[in-house]
């Protein structure tokens, strides 16, 4: 027997940053500040992050080139690593996106990386809550997801791993 399945998307897209909360704008305002201080001489393309967690606390991550491709880190797994790494149990309320070195990303909100999205998923797994992703655009446009689960459905567990 086959069967036709759907899966459904939602996410919210905002005109411009007014549109966010207050608390969301000043977040947004770090990964701004982050994404300006971006290491990217190879690709010229500019990424920040801020990671909020249930404490309160915020850490920040850009994306950090190398000569040796490959070595190199996307901004939003800066940010999550750092925030993990200081508070490992702690809950994530929120990671806001931004980019900027493309006229594609500076009218429209980067889309983060299939790795990225892995590792979004993989903290959402594990804490049992969803948390919200802020992809902003430059210019204005942003996208709100509820859930990280929206970027990545399908996405791979530990569980899979386990007999
Ligand atoms: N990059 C990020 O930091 N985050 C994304 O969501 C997409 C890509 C970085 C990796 C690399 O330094 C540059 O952007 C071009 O791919």
């Amino acid at each position: 027997m086959k069967m036709k399945k759907t899966i459904e998307i939602i996410y919210h897209e905002l005109e411009s940053k007014k549109d966010l909360e207050l608390e969301e704008q000043k977040l947004l305002t770090f990964a701004e500040e982050a994404r300006e201080k971006a290491y990217s001489p190879y690709s010229g393309f500019k990424v920040g992050a801020a990671v909020k967690l249930a404490n309160g606390e915020v850490f920040t991550g850009n994306n950090q080139e190398n000569s040796s491709f490959p070595a190199g880190i996307c901004a939003e797994r800066n940010a999550l690593f750092a925030a993990k790494a200081t508070f490992p149990e702690e809950i994530i309320e929120l990671v806001i996106v931004t980019a900027s070195g493309s006229e594609y990303v500076e009218e429209n909100p980067v889309t983060p990386c299939g790795i990225c999205r892995q590792v979004f998923s993989e903290y959402e797994h594990k804490q049992e809550k969803p948390f919200r992703v802020i992809l902003a655009s430059v210019k204005g446009r942003i996208f709100v997801y509820d859930s990280a689960y929206s970027l990545l459905p399908f996405s791979f567990y530990s569980t899979h791993l386990k007999k």
